[in-house]
Order: C-alpha cells, then structure tokens, then sequence
C-alpha cells in the first residue's frame, strides 16, 4: 500500500475544510449540518447527468417552481413535463424522472427509497447516481465516482491501469479516503475540486491549462502531482466509430405547414 490511514484522514479532513470554505453556492445545496431536500437533491443529479451546473441553474430554478414538491411533479402531465425540460437535451432523462416520480408516490408512499439498492431500482438511477443522492440527501457513506472523481483518483493514486478497466482500482482508491461523516459534503467537494483545481486538460491559446496543485487540499499525499498530473487518467485508445447512413424526409404542404410526428419512446 502506499499510502497509509492516517494520510486518508489527514486528506479527507482537509478535502472537507476546503468545501467549507470554497464551496459552490448551488440552489439544490444545503449548508454544512442542515438536510437537504432530497426531491432537490435527485432533481438536480439527473438534469446534472451530461449537463454543465451553469446550464442546469435555470431549468432546476423553473422546476422546482412550477412543481415544488414531488407530488406536483408526479401529477404533471408529460407534455408539461417534456416542455419544461426543452433545451436541455437527452430527453430520455425527462421521461424516466418523471415515471420515478410516479413510482415514488404510487409504490413507496411519497418518500425516496434511502437506499443505493433502493434508488438503482427507479427509472434513471444509476451506480453513480444512486450514490450520488444516498450521500448528499440520506448522508450515507456511498462512493460517489463519476467521471471528474475519477481523474481526481487516478492523480491521487497515481493509478497505472487503464480507463475503464482502472474503475475498482479508482473505488479503492476513493474508499480509502472517503469519510463516514459527511460522505455528500466530501463528494460534492471533490466534485467542485475537480471543476476549479484538479481541471482536465484543456487547449489555452498555444498552451495546455495544468491543474492548480499548489491550492489543492489533496497535494499532500497525492501520488500524481510531482509526475505530471495531466497524464492520468490513463485511458484505452478510442475504437473507430461504424459509419451508419440515413434518410431525413421533411414534409411541407402547400400552405407552408411542416408536418410533425411524436416519435416513440424508444428508439429514433
Ligand atoms: N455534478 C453532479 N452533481 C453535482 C453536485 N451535487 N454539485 C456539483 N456538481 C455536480
């Protein structure tokens, strides 16, 4: 092992001393020690899925307006739902939430599943999101590894292995210094560590941005940071695409009307 427990702590203290400090201000966030809502908190990790926070902002704003409890958004109806969401892209999000909302008033009385086991079973939970929400609203010590948390690990740990065969090796990782108290805190810090510090590389002009190690409440222990952070994560080379080929038919009547169709809930 290289790193030893009292480092974990060390980081893990530090990590949320940081968040204390320099955390986001985002709607769906609590302050440190107050609950938060846990319809806010699953609202904002699935519109956060494929989406960045500074598009998200005014969509979870208009949602938790128009529908500010649960049981609002289970009785909308799904073109409401659908128009609301517009903009926002990967539309099949906006259907499976609002099917989850349903499920979680008709099967479980209105209240979440606090469970990660729970969770996974609603439509649109997945692994990470499923953690996501058992640490954040339930405080439950889950693993939270998303895509950022995982370039994070693989500096931290300076992990060899390659994505995404590197994943156990990047929840071990996390588990060593993941905390049991505040484990929502601890996961939205290095969420907010890895948009502001520990950064992927990024084209500046003529220039690579690097990650701001000198500010990062895990320097002291991370194995990456004297070897070229930038390098990990290490990933598999990207495999050729299949070209595939179609037709698109628009259809315009005399009057100048274009003629639409609902396309089914699966597939094109
Ligand atoms: N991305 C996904 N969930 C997030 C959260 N709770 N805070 C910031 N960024 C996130």
């Amino acid at each position: 092992k290289s790193y030893k427990s009292q480092d974990a702590k060390q980081v893990s203290r530090a990590v949320l001393d940081w968040y204390d400090h320099h955390r986001r201000d985002l709607t769906w966030r609590m302050p440190p020690g107050i609950e938060a809502n846990p319809y806010h908190v699953w609202l904002s990790e699935i519109m956060l899925q494929q989406t960045t926070v500074e598009a998200v902002k005014p969509y979870f704003e208009k949602f938790i307006h128009r529908w500010p409890s649960l049981a609002d958004l289970a009785a909308a109806s799904q073109d409401d739902v659908m128009r609301l969401w517009a903009g926002l892209g990967y539309y099949s999000r906006a259907r499976n939430m609002h099917r989850a909302a349903q499920v979680i008033m008709t099967e479980h009385g209105g209240k979440f599943p606090v469970t990660e086991t729970g969770l996974r079973a609603l439509p649109g939970i997945g692994d990470y999101t499923a953690a996501a929400i058992a640490a954040i609203a339930f405080g439950q010590r889950a693993l939270v590894l998303d895509a950022n948390i995982e370039r994070i690990m693989a500096r931290y740990g300076a992990v060899a292995e390659r994505l995404p065969a590197a994943k156990p090796a990047l929840r071990k990782v996390l588990d060593q210094i993941t905390p049991s108290r505040r484990a929502g805190d601890f996961a939205q810090a290095l969420m907010d560590i890895g948009n502001r510090i520990c950064t992927p590389p990024r084209r500046k002009g003529d220039d690579w941005s690097q990650p701001q190690c000198l500010i990062c409440p895990l320097s002291s222990s991370c194995l990456g940071r004297h070897q070229n952070p930038s390098s990990w994560p290490r990933k598999a080379p990207k495999t050729a695409r299949a070209t595939r080929h179609g037709y698109v038919m628009v259809v315009i009547s005399d009057d100048h009307h274009v003629l639409l169709m609902r396309r089914p809930s699966k597939g094109l």
